[in-house]
């Protein structure tokens, strides 16, 4: 029986530890693929030599020809620069485009089936370009940015009431940037709405810092931008998918009327499992709320326009 086979492009610190991530799972063989020679090597092989320690058996390859991604049922994209402190993720915009579209060019060439998750920034806007440059059905192109930026409002959210991060299930909608959507209204705690345990005012802030959430580990870095929780992010929507899980997660996905958005891609919740992304979740939102996701929403437009997709 065949291994599930997943490519991550990009070996870099996103890339890298995604890898490491899959490796250890133990569900799938891995090829990690760079243009810098000697970086996905390294890399790969240092993950395989775990191996023996953690006990996984995971076949690990690192190159730098995408011959060797042939025939992978996921690919993720973390390929390209990241922010240092003072950049948006916008400012990436053009530089990340010419990289996103040669790699979607390659994926497409050498795995036509194959399920692309995007994690490269400004995330939205690389999504849709993988999106249309790939051909691909929306079901088989998302984006990763939800499931991280719910994780930070999660761990906000468990610190200021000193509960288990297990008790917090958080929803964020929107782009992946200044604009996105904390909607506390659909974030509880065991259950418990947040909106009733946390004051408004108190929540405001926790859901300006979850927006901020990026840029505060970009100014603690100074060279780099997080990588340790968008790799764990992007693992999860790759587990929902290798294990058919039909799980909920906020994903950013080509929108085609749905909260009355049409041909743009954005954070929603969506069911992740083998095929993709297999429903768009309609939730219903105050118009407060529905006002902040179209004007992130309008974010994002500005972005596709520039690079044109
Ligand atoms: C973040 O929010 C890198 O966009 C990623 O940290």
């Amino acid at each position: 029986m065949k291994r599930t086979k997943i490519t991550v492009v990009g070996a870099g610190n996103v890339g890298g530890t995604t890898a490491q991530r899959i490796a250890e799972r133990d569900y799938a063989d891995v090829v990690l693929v760079d243009i810098v020679e000697g970086l996905p090597q390294g890399k790969a092989l240092d993950i395989l030599q775990s191996g023996p320690i953690y006990g996984y058996h995971t076949d690990l390859v690192g190159t730098n020809d995408y011959a060797a991604t042939a025939d992978s049922d996921i690919v993720v994209i973390t390929s390209g620069v990241a922010r240092k402190p003072g950049m948006s993720r916008d400012d990436l915009l053009r530089t990340n485009a010419e990289i996103v579209g040669s790699v979607t060019d390659q994926v497409v060439r050498y795995s036509p089936n194959a399920i692309i998750i995007v994690v490269a920034n400004p995330l939205d806007a690389m999504t849709q370009l993988a999106l249309k440059r790939s051909g691909f059905p929306r079901s088989r192109v998302f984006g990763q940015a939800g499931v991280l930026d719910s994780a930070r409002f999660c761990t906000f959210i468990a610190s200021e009431l000193n509960v288990s991060v297990e008790n917090v299930h958080a929803m964020v909608l929107g782009g992946h940037g200044d604009t996105m959507v904390p909607v506390s209204r659909y974030t509880t705690v065991a259950g418990i709405p947040v909106t009733e345990l946390i004051p408004p005012a108190r929540l405001r802030e926790i859901e300006q810092r979850t927006a901020d959430g990026g840029a505060e580990i970009v100014r603690h870095l100074k060279t780099g931008s997080a990588f340790y929780a968008p790799s764990a992010a992007t693992v999860e929507m790759v587990d929902a998918v290798v294990l058919d899980k039909k799980k909920i997660l906020p994903c950013c996905v080509m929108l085609q009327g749905e909260y009355g958005i049409t041909g743009l891609c954005v954070g929603v919740p969506v069911k992740l499992g083998k095929d993709g992304v297999e429903e768009i979740v309609q939730l219903t939102l105050t118009p407060e709320e529905d006002a902040a996701l179209k004007k992130s929403a309008a974010a994002v437009k500005e972005l596709v326009d520039v690079i044109g997709v």
